[in-house]
This record gives C-alpha cells, structure tokens and sequence, in this order.
C-alpha cells in the first residue's frame, strides 16, 4: 500500500470502528470489576486491569486481521517495527471516568500509513456513539440515537467571548499548577469550560460541534491520534502554537476563525511551561 485508496481507507476505518466497538462493549460488560492495578506518572495517573484487557483484545484482533502491521498502544507500547501501517491504540481513555462510573470514556484507535493518520475511530460506549473518519473522506457520526450516519462538521465563526472551551489537566501537580493559572486567564474571555476527561472525545466534541475549541497541555500522541483526525476532517485546525504541530506540548483544536483568536491568547499565557 503506497497511496491508500478509497477502498484501502475505509477498510482501515472499517477495521478501527470494529476493534473500538469490542473494546468498548468488553469494558462496558466487565465495568464492575475494575481496580487500580497500577499508578504511572503521578499517584493519580491510574492503569486498571481493565486498560490492559482492552488492548491485550485489540492487539489480539490486528495480530490476526492484519500481522504485518505494526502497533503503539498506552499500556504495551510499541510491537512491531518497519512496518508501513502502524496502528495507534488507546485501549480505554478516560481511566479516572471509567473508574469512578462517569460516562465520558472511549477507546480509539488509529491508522497510520506510512506515519501520516489517515483512518481513526473512536467508541464512547455509553454515549452509544462511535466517531470515525478517513483521511479526505469526512467524519461520522454513528449512534443508536441516530437513524443513520451523521456527516460532523464543527462550529465556524464563533469569536473567543461566546466559544464553549474544552480543555484537561495533567497528572503531575507542578504541571496543574500551571494549568490553573492559564486556565484562570481563558475562564474570564470565553462562555465556559468543560473538562470531560478523554482527550479523545473532547476532539470528538469540537467535531460534533459540542463545543466550539479545545485545548491541552501533555497529551500523548494515542489520546489524539483518532480524534485530530476526526476534527480536521470536521473542519477544524488541529495543532500546537506558532504553526507547530499538536502534540504533548500542546495541541489546541478549533474552527475556523476561533482557531486564531484562542491560538493568540494561549500563546500570550505561556502555556507550554510547568509551574
Ligand atoms: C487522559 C484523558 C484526559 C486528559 C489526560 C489524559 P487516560 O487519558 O485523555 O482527558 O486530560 O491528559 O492522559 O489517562 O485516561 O488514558
Ligand atoms: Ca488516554
């Protein structure tokens, strides 16, 4: 697979939404027995055996649907190497939510071919809704409380004092100092803050036009492989400050116009320090 077709996308895509949506059914039946197994960067920064079950599935799955592929995944990084489509796997983003019974928790897995992300799905069970989208060829929404497939595309136009912001705060104390303080600066010059919890869906949300921007400091490339994929083919700008790429440094996703203007105030914050 040099240039993947259309057909070559959207087997890719077909293939994400399956292993999202049995990982999310999976975590969804056996939510009842979830325990901290394991703490990483900080004390609140938790691993279940439920994350590792979800991938140990899902890494199951690519090794009998597609073995010569290779994988990044949160909790077994990476297998596999030289391969030209790597898949990009969060088993289950938004560990604190699923742990505590809150609703905003998903899985999302991505594709890259030849290291560009160029299919992603993400499945947020309790939502019923699965997102998805292929490189050019759109974001969707499907949802059992939707008749069919939803074609997303985010908000335009909004300025920054009427713009709904989703952001979210590391683990590391020092790091959500900081973030406090930037934070403290956006509250005043925007509608309101959310902080739902799961990068993932928080793009997903500025596709569906849930919120109009989103921002964050210390992502990791699984928590935004899928759902950046799925902004931008919503339409909106997914990237880092003073035309860097997003990343853990961070990534900031709007539409248009609200892109720039959120853009220069987080610049003029320094938010890409810890305190
Ligand atoms: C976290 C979530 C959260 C974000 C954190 C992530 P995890 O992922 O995406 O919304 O604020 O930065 O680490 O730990 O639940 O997989
Ligand atoms: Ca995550």
């Amino acid at each position: 697979m040099s240039e993947p077709d259309p057909a070559e996308l959207a087997g890719l895509a077909g293939l994400a939404c399956a292993l999202a949506q049995e990982a999310g059914e999976m975590l969804w039946t056996r939510r009842g027995q979830v325990h901290v197994v394991q703490t990483k960067s900080s004390p609140t920064d938790v691993v279940t055996e439920m994350d590792r079950a979800a991938e140990e599935l899902i890494r199951r799955r690519l090794a009998t649907e597609r073995p010569d592929d290779s994988m990044l995944g949160e909790e077994g990084g990476q297998t596999g190497t030289g391969a030209l489509v790597r898949w990009i796997v969060d088993p289950l983003d938004g560990t604190v939510n699923y742990l505590y019974g809150l609703p905003d928790w998903s899985v999302s897995i991505a594709a890259e071919v030849g290291g560009t992300v160029v299919a992603g799905a993400v499945c947020a069970p309790l939502h019923r809704s699965l997102y998805s989208a292929t490189a050019g060829g759109g974001a969707w929404l499907r949802s059992a409380w939707l008749d069919g497939p939803q074609r997303l595309a985010c908000n335009t136009g909004v300025r920054l004092a009427d713009a709904l912001v989703a952001t979210g705060f590391g683990y590391e104390s020092g790091r959500r100092r900081w973030q406090g303080q930037v934070v403290a600066e956006v509250l005043p010059r925007v509608r309101d803050i959310r902080r739902a919890g799961s990068a993932a869906l928080d793009l997903c949300s500025v596709a569906a036009g849930r919120v109009d921007g989103y921002y964050e400091r210390g992502v990791h490339y699984w928590d935004i492989a899928a759902g950046s994929l799925i902004a931008r083919e919503a339409g909106a700008e997914v990237a880092g400050l003073a035309g860097r790429p997003a990343g853990e440094s961070i990534t900031v996703a709007a539409g248009q116009g609200l892109f720039a203007e959120l853009h220069d105030l987080l610049a003029r914050l320094d938010p890409e320090r810890d305190g």
